[in-house]
C-alpha cells in the first residue's frame, strides 16, 4: 500500500532513470510528478541506450503502469518524438501510459520566451534547457495556463490563441530578438496535440489513490535534482518545479503520511550542467577525468557537465530536506584509478568553518574543506557482488554512510541494467 519516492540529490543526472529501470520489476505503477522535457533519463540494457524526457522510466517493462502526473509538464512536440522512439522498439505504451488531466501544457510560445529571456538575461544567464519549463510554470501559477483536460473541452484553441497572443506581446518586450515562425512551430505542435489524445487521460490522484487502496505498489520517479529545487536549490539558477519529496505529494495528490521509502541518488562525485555556484567543481585534469571516464554530457542538451568532488555538505542538506531512508551511489566505477580521492566535508564560509549549506554559496563566500581518502585501481564495472568491492571502495560507502547517517543499498557500477549492486 505504501508509495516510495526516488529522488536526485545532486544538480540532476544522478542516474535516477537507471535505477528506475532497475527497480520496476516491484512496482505496479511508475509516476513522474514534476518537471518536463528539461529531464533526459537514460537507461542501457540489451546494448541499446534509451533516453526519455517526459515518459516515466518503467516503460519498458510489461506489466507496469507509467503515470504522467498533474505536477509535470508536457511538451506535445517532444512527447510524440518520445513516442515514436518507443514505437521503433515495438513498445506499446498505449495499453500502459496514462497522463493526469491536470498536467499543463508547454506551448511553442513558453519555449520562445524562455530564450528571450535567457538571451536577455546575458552573462546571468541560468543555462536553462530552454524547452520552455521557466514559463508554462509561471502561467501555471499565474493561473493562466493550459491542461491536458483542457484538450478535451471544445474551446480549448481559443484559449490558446488568446494565450499565444499574450505570450507574442511579452516576447516582444524583450530586447534580444529571437527568430521564430509561429505558425510553422504551431502546424508540429497541433498535430502532436492530437497525438497526445489518443492516449488515456484520467484524474490521476483519484487513480492513485484507488490504486493504493488495492494494495498497489507505486513508485515517484523525481527529475532534475534537489539543487535544482525552486525553494530548497541554489536560486535563482535552479528549474520552476519542487524536486524535492513534498514535490511528489503536490505533483501526484499523494498524501505525505502514504509515503514509505524516500531513495535518494547521487553520484559518487558531483557534476552540474548550466551555470550556478558548485563549491566542489574542479578546474583540472581530475575534473577532466571525470568527465571523460564517466561520459559527462547532458541527456537532453548535450552540453558537457561541469564535474567535481563529492560535497558531503550539500548531500546532506538534501538527505535532510527529502527525509531519504535509503542512499543508492552512482558512478563509482568513474572514480577507478583515483590514487587519492577528496571529499568535501565543511565549508570555510566567511572565516568560519561550517557545515551546513548557507544562503550563499558562491565562490567569494565558500571555500570547500576536504577529507581525503586513499582510492582504489580495481576496475568496478566486471563485478557482480559486493564481495568483489576493494577494501578503500568499502571505506569511501561506510565513510558517507556514516556522515549521512543513512545506509546505501545499491552501489551501481556502470550503465547497464545489470550492473547495479545490492548491499
Ligand atoms: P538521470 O537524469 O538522473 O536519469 O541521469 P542521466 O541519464 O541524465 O545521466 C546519468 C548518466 O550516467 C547516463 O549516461 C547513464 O547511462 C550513466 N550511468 C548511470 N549509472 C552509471 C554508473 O554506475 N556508471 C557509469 N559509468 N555510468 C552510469
Ligand atoms: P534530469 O531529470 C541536469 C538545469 C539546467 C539549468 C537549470 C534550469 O535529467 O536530472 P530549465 O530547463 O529547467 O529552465 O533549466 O536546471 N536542469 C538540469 N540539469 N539534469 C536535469 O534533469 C535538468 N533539468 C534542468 O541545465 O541549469
Ligand atoms: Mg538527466
Amino acid at each position: 500500500m505504501a508509495v516510495n519516492l526516488l529522488l536526485g540529490l545532486q544538480w540532476g543526472d544522478e542516474g535516477k532513470g537507471k535505477i528506475v529501470d532497475v527497480l520496476t520489476k516491484n512496482y505496479d505503477i511508475i509516476a513522474r510528478f514534476q518537471g518536463g522535457p528539461n529531464a533526459g533519463h537514460t537507461l542501457e540494457f540489451d546494448g541499446i541506450k534509451h533516453v526519455l524526457h517526459t515518459i516515466p522510466s518503467g516503460i519498458f517493462h510489461d506489466k507496469a503502469v507509467n503515470l504522467v502526473g498533474n505536477g509535470v509538464v508536457i511538451d506535445p512536440v517532444i512527447f510524440k518524438k518520445e513516442l515514436d522512439n518507443l514505437a521503433k522498439f515495438n513498445i506499446d505504451y498505449k495499453s500502459k501510459l496514462l497522463i493526469s488531466r491536470k498536467a499543463h501544457l508547454i506551448l511553442p510560445t513558453h519555449r520562445i520566451l524562455d530564450a528571450a529571456s535567457e538571451a536577455s538575461k546575458g552573462k546571468a544567464k541560468i543555462g536553462s534547457t530552454l524547452k520552455g519549463i521557466g514559463p508554462t510554470y509561471m502561467d501555471k501559477t499565474g493561473r493562466n495556463g493550459i491542461r491536458v483536460g483542457d484538450l478535451e473541452l471544445s474551446d480549448w484553441k481559443e484559449r490558446y490563441r488568446t494565450l499565444a497572443n499574450k505570450h507574442e506581446a511579452m516576447i516582444d518586450f524583450y530586447d534580444a530578438k529571437i527568430e521564430y515562425d509561429l505558425q510553422e512551430l504551431e502546424q508540429d505542435f497541433f498535430e502532436a496535440v492530437e497525438t497526445l489524445k489518443s492516449l488515456t487521460f484520467i484524474d490521476s490522484e483519484e487513480y492513485l489513490h484507488q490504486a493504493q487502496k488495492e494494495g498497489k505498489k507505486i513508485l515517484a520517479e523525481g527529475a532534475q535534482g534537489s539543487l535544482l529545487d525552486i525553494d530548497f536549490g541554489t536560486y535563482p539558477f535552479v528549474t520552476s518545479s519542487n524536486t524535492t519529496a513534498a514535490g511528489a505529494c503536490t505533483g501526484l495528490g499523494v498524501a505525505p503520511n502514504k509515503i514509505k521509502e524516500v531513495f535518494g541518488i547521487f553520484k559518487a562525485y558531483t557534476t552540474r550542467v548550466g551555470s550556478g555556484p558548485f563549491p566542489t567543481e574542479l578546474f583540472d585534469e581530475d575534473g577532466e577525468t571525470m568527465g571523460r571516464v564517466g561520459n559527462e554530457f547532458g541527456a537532453t542538451t548535450g552540453r558537457p557537465r561541469r564535474c567535481g568532488w563529492l560535497d558531503l555538505v550539500a548531500l546532506k542538506y538534501a538527505v535532510h530536506v527529502n527525509g531519504v531512508t535509503q542512499l543508492m551511489m552512482m558512478k563509482g566505477d568513474v572514480l577507478s584509478g583515483f590514487e587519492t580521492l577528496k571529499v568535501c566535508t565543511a565549508y570555510k564560509y566567511k572565516g568560519e568553518t561550517i557545515d551546513h549549506l548557507p544562503y550563499n554559496i558562491e565562490p567569494e563566500n565558500v571555500t570547500p574543506i576536504y577529507t581525503e581518502m586513499k582510492g582504489w585501481s580495481e576496475d568496478l564495472t566486471k563485478m557482480s557482488d559486493k564481495s568483489q568491492f576493494p577494501k578503500e571502495l568499502n571505506e569511501y560507502i561506510e565513510f558517507l554512510e556514516k556522515e549521512l547517517e543513512t545506509p546505501i543499498t545499491i552501489v551501481s557500477v556502470g550503465p547497464d541494467r545489470t550492473q547495479t549492486i545490492h548491499r
